[in-house]
């Protein structure tokens, strides 16, 4: 099979190539190739890597009106994303290996693309908790640091723990600093979502308007968090990654951090990069999320982090609720929306906007892929690499409507936005998606 005659993304840059596959497999990029097979005619396309979204919540198992593997998945393939990494946050909550190893099989029956499973870090987890699930093929661990764990549901609770004994206490700094040498000897990323839960309990409040969700998660929250996760991680030498990055000062924080040597990872959100507080009377609902959508400035730092290089990665943090549940009041509407299927095209748009449309697919496919130690397989267009190949138009355009959404959820913040690029066709392993069943994906490097 025979990509021929578009412009290609490569580790190199781009370039005029054709693509050669066998078996699933990029084996040639090289101008001036000759077909044997299938020609995919992709002249005046954009040949490019497809996205790795390493934060999703496909909500399955556990609430499968909200989403399941499936949908999570059309909706993926249909933004040019071929890979994406599940958080733990299912219930049961992925604690364990066996948990992990069932959510894989649920998942194998489902996806349309390429998956991977990320493992949750409690404060009642052990070491051999990870091993095994890093055994398992996890990703990594991800550590909720302001969410108990409700233990007759198996479930993390987005409330911080309140006196029952039915919740467990939220992963602490403690948590971490007990479990990130076993996550170290594994050689696997200690993710967390980075909120204080003490900065939190100080400035909580009923959430009436747009307002008081910003007052109730100030950014202290989320710098305090990471400073002291970031302290942790350099001690134990473990690779820390910041999910979501949402604030000017949790930027500032980070590089503070990487200056003195700590191994960390920024991602931050296409939300966070496109929309700012301001446009909440535009969306609505559908901006409700955690950590929030913050002022016009915290947008700017986050854009210049990214145009630095500082925040390496962007995912989405796709978390949908049902449209339902989003409709309600301001106060009731839960946190969380999906964004899996306009990363690519929100991307492609604030690259082109930045002056270099290829810094896209290193924020959305090259760098991520690297995080999940997924770079001897995804993430780029070279020899060796699975053909997961998104066939982007840059003459073509996109107007974000809900209705089109494959999630099964129709709302979008990005809802009404035009984007300059349109996605003809993507690719997974070779196979237009959708043709083929997604596998799980898992670290090339697990004890390595
Ligand atoms: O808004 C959010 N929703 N933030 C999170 O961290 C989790 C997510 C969810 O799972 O709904
Ligand atoms: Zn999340």
């Amino acid at each position: 099979m025979l990509f021929k005659g578009g412009t290609v993304y490569t580790p190199e840059g781009a370039r005029h190539a054709d693509v050669l596959v066998a078996d699933g497999v990029i084996t040639r990029v090289e101008p001036g190739l000759e077909p044997s097979g299938r020609v995919v005619d992709a002249r005046g396309l954009y040949v490019l890597p497809g996205g790795v979204d390493v934060h999703v919540h496909s909500r399955d198992p556990g609430f499968p009106e909200k989403e399941d593997f499936a949908s999570l998945t059309e909706a993926a393939a249909a933004g040019g994303v071929t890979v994406v990494v599940d958080m733990p946050n299912t219930v049961p909550a992925v604690d364990s290996a066996g948990v992990l190893e069932a959510k894989a099989a649920l998942a194998r029956s489902k996806a349309r693309v390429d998956f991977g499973l990320w493992g949750l870090i409690r404060s009642s987890s052990t070491a051999q908790d990870l091993e095994e699930m890093a055994a398992a093929g996890a990703v990594g661990f991800k550590a909720y640091l302001a969410y108990s764990f409700s233990l007759s549901r198996k479930q993390v609770l987005y409330s911080p723990g309140v006196d029952d004994p039915d919740l467990e206490a939220p992963a602490d700094y403690g948590t971490l600093a007990r479990l990130a040498p076993a996550v170290a000897r594994l050689g696997l990323p200690l993710a967390i979502h980075a909120e204080d839960p003490t900065v939190l309990a100080a400035f909580q409040r009923p959430l009436l308007t747009y307002g008081d969700l910003l007052e109730s998660r100030p950014p202290e929250a989320e710098a305090v968090a990471l400073s002291a996760a970031a302290a942790v991680a350099r001690e134990a030498g473990v690779h820390l990654h910041v999910a979501h990055l949402s604030s000017a000062l949790g930027l500032q924080t980070a590089e503070d951090a990487m200056r003195v040597g700590t191994e960390l990872t920024l991602e931050t959100c296409p939300q966070f990069l496109l929309l700012s507080a301001d446009d909440f009377d535009r969306v609505g609902s559908a901006m409700k999320m955690l950590p929030p959508i913050r002022t016009a400035a915290d947008r700017a730092a986050l854009v210049d982090g990214l145009r630095r290089g500082v925040i390496s990665i962007v995912s989405t943090d796709h978390a949908p609720h049902t449209d339902e549940e989003k409709s309600r009041s301001f106060a009731e509407a839960p946190a969380g929306s999906p964004g899996v299927q306009t990363l690519y095209l929100s991307c492609l748009q604030l690259a082109k906007d930045m002056g270099d449309v290829w810094l896209a697919p290193r924020w959305v496919s090259e760098a991520p892929a690297r995080l999940v130690g997924l770079e001897q397989s995804k993430g780029a267009i070279a020899p060796g690499y699975d053909a997961d190949i998104a066939l982007v138009d840059p003459k073509g355009t996109t107007t974000v409507a809900a209705h089109e959404m494959r999630s099964r959820q129709r709302h979008s913040v990005m809802a009404g936005r035009r984007f300059d690029f349109a996605i003809r066709e993507v690719f997974l392993r070779g196979e237009l998606v959708g043709a083929t069943h997604g596998r799980m994906v898992r670290p090339a490097l697990v004890f390595g």
